[in-house]
């Protein structure tokens, strides 16, 4: 994917930050997924005062997307801080969030875009982020 691209995809997780419900935590994430087909979902986490009941903004995203029929997915942007700034710095996705992405794609193909700490995006595959990751091929 071009930087142009990605950084079009860092935007729209931005977008989707700004609908963040993150009252307890205040840390604000945004993620935008992009199917293979051109599509594309957006998430933000959503907070619960039962904490445990909080979801990620990339769950959000993938669960938008397979309840309407979007399975196939290339790429997905995370953007995340503190609610009361920018998010300038990396928010890699959370354990449960890789886990719930690996079922969904080929791990050597799905781009994980994030920002350094610099701000310019950078990708990474999911197999770099999850490898010997648990699929149906474990079962
Ligand atoms: N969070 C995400 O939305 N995605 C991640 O991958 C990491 C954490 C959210 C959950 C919670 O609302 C807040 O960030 C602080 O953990």
């Amino acid at each position: 994917m071009t930087e142009e691209k990605m950084l079009d995809l860092l935007d729209e997780a931005d977008k989707m930050r700004s609908f963040s419900h993150s009252p307890y935590s205040r840390f604000a994430v945004g993620a935008a997924l992009l199917c293979t087909d051109g599509a594309v979902y957006g998430g933000c986490n959503i907070e619960n005062a039962s904490y445990g009941a909080t979801v990620c903004a990339e769950r959000t995203a993938v669960f938008k997307a397979v309840s309407e029929g979007h399975k196939d997915f290339a790429a997905i942007a995370i953007t995340g801080g503190p609610s009361a700034a920018s998010a300038d710095n990396p928010c890699p996705p959370c354990g449960i969030c890789r886990q719930v992405l690996a079922e969904f794609c080929d791990p050597d193909e799905l781009s994980v875009i994030l920002r350094d700490a610099g701000g310019a995006p950078v990708s990474y595959t999911l197999s770099e982020l999850l490898p010997l990751s648990f699929t149906e091929e474990s079962m």
